[in-house]
C-alpha cells in the first residue's frame, strides 16, 4: 500500500493530506484565506500567493505529525501544477519539488480538476469508471465523461462565466459577503424562488454548453430595480442556476450511451438544492448519484493526494523539471466553443 501527501494551492485555499491507497485519509490539514480576500470582494491572485507561502510548510508539518509519519514513510509527493492561479500553483509545486528531491521521492504533478474528478472514488470504493461527472468550480462548469485516470471526453463547457464564479458575482452584488456561494445558499432559504423572473441561459438550446454571465447581468439588474428583497434574488437565482444545469444535463444524457452513475464534483457540488436536482436527474435515467461529503468537493488537499495515488498506482509519475500551468484542460481534444473567458 502506497503513502501519498497531496499539497493544494490553486486558489485561495492552502491544503497538505495524507491518503493511502486503500482509501484511508491519515491525515488532511486545510487553512482558508477569506480573512485575507474579504476586504476586496474576491481573490486578489498576489495576495493568495503570498499567504500559500506561508501557510504550505506549516500545512506538510501538520498533515505528517497528525499522522504520525514522516517524509520517510511517504511513498510519493503529489501537487496541483494547474490549473489555477500560477503565483499559488507554483508555490504548492516547488515546494513538492523541494520535498521530493530532499526525501528521494517520486513527484507526481496533478490537474487540479483531476483532483476533483477522482474525488468521489476516494469516499466511494464502489465507483468505476466510466462515470459521467459535472464538474462545477469557481473556474470551471463541465460535463465530462471520465473514462479513466488522464482519461476523460469533455461533453459540455461554458461559453463564458463558470457556475460558481455566477455565484459569488451574484452575492457580491446583492452585498451577501464572500465566498459567494454559500452566502447565496444560505439566504435562498429565506427566498421565494419564484419572486423574481430571471432567465434561463441556453435553456432549449440545440448544442450541449452551459451559460451563466447572462443570469448575473440579470441579478444585476433585479437588484438595481431595487423592488425585490436579496432573499428573493438569491432564491430566483439560485433556481435559474438548478434549472439550467438540468436542462443541459438532460440534454446531453439523452443523447449519449447510458452510463452507470452521475457524479458532481467541485465547490458549488456543496450546493444542496443543485445535488438534490441531479439526484432527481440520476433517478430519472436510472442511473447510481454520487457526491463526495461537502468537504471534499471544496478545494483541499485529501483530493490532490488521491489523485495522486490513483497515477501512482497507474506508474505515472513526474520529473522535477515539469512546469506548472496556467491553463489545463482535462480533454486536450475538445473542440473550442465560441465564446470568451472560456477556461478549459
Ligand atoms: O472547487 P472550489 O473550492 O475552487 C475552485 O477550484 O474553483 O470551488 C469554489 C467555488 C466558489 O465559486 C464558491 O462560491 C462555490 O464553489 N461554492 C458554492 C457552495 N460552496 C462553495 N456554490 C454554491 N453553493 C455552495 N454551497
Ligand atoms: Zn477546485
Amino acid at each position: 500500500m502506497a503513502v501519498i501527501l497531496g499539497l493544494e494551492s490553486s486558489c485561495d485555499e492552502t491544503a497538505a493530506a495524507l491518503v493511502r491507497s486503500d482509501r484511508t485519509i491519515l491525515s488532511h490539514a486545510l487553512a482558508g484565506q477569506e480573512d485575507h480576500h474579504r476586504a476586496f470582494g474576491g481573490v486578489v491572485p498576489e495576495i493568495a500567493a503570498r499567504a500559500h507561502a506561508e501557510l504550505m510548510t506549516p500545512l506538510v508539518e501538520t498533515a505528517l505529525a497528525d499522522a504520525g509519519m514522516t517524509l520517510k514513510d511517504v511513498d510519493a509527493i503529489a501537487a496541483t501544477a494547474g490549473p489555477g492561479l500560477i503565483g499559488g500553483v507554483m508555490v504548492g509545486l516547488v515546494t513538492a519539488k523541494a520535498l521530493a528531491m530532499a526525501a528521494n521521492k517520486p513527484l507526481i504533478a496533478v490537474n487540479h480538476l483531476e483532483g476533483h474528478a477522482l474525488s468521489p472514488r476516494l469516499v466511494d470504493p464502489d465507483l468505476e469508471f466510466p462515470y459521467l461527472l459535472l464538474l462545477v468550480s469557481g473556474g470551471h462548469c463541465q460535463l465530462l465523461r471520465v473514462n479513466g485516470v488522464g482519461d476523460y471526453d469533455r461533453l459540455a463547457t461554458t461559453i463564458d462565466d463558470a457556475v460558481g464564479e455566477a455565484f459569488d458575482k451574484s452575492a457580491k452584488i446583492l452585498g451577501l459577503g464572500f465566498p459567494g456561494g454559500p452566502a447565496v445558499e444560505k439566504a435562498a432559504k429565506q427566498g421565494d424562488a419564484r419572486a423574481v423572473p430571471l432567465p434561463r441561459p441556453l435553456k432549449g438550446a440545440d448544442e450541449p454548453h452551459f451559460s451563466f454571465a447572462g443570469l448575473k447581468s440579470a441579478v444585476l439588474r433585479a437588484h438595481e430595480a431595487g423592488s425585490y428583497k436579496p432573499e428573493d434574488i438569491a432564491a430566483s437565482f439560485q433556481q435559474a442556476v438548478v434549472d439550467c444545469l438540468e436542462d443541459r444535463l438532460e440534454y446531453s444524457l439523452s443523447r449519449i450511451e447510458p452510463i452507470g452513475a452521475l457524479v458532481v464534483a467541485g465547490g458549488v457540488a456543496a450546493n444542496e438544492a443543485i445535488r438534490a436536482m441531479l439526484q432527481r436527474v440520476a433517478e430519472r435515467y436510472g442511473m447510481r448519484f454520487v457526491a463526495p461529503p461537502h468537504w471534499l468537493c471544496t478545494d483541499n488537499g485529501a483530493m490532490i493526494a488521491w489523485a495522486g495515488a490513483e497515477r501512482f498506482a497507474a506508474g505515472l509519475t513526474d520529473p522535477l523539471d515539469i512546469a506548472a500551468r496556467p491553463r489545463w484542460p482535462l480533454d486536450p481534444d475538445a473542440e473550442a466553443v465560441r465564446g470568451a473567458g472560456v477556461k478549459a
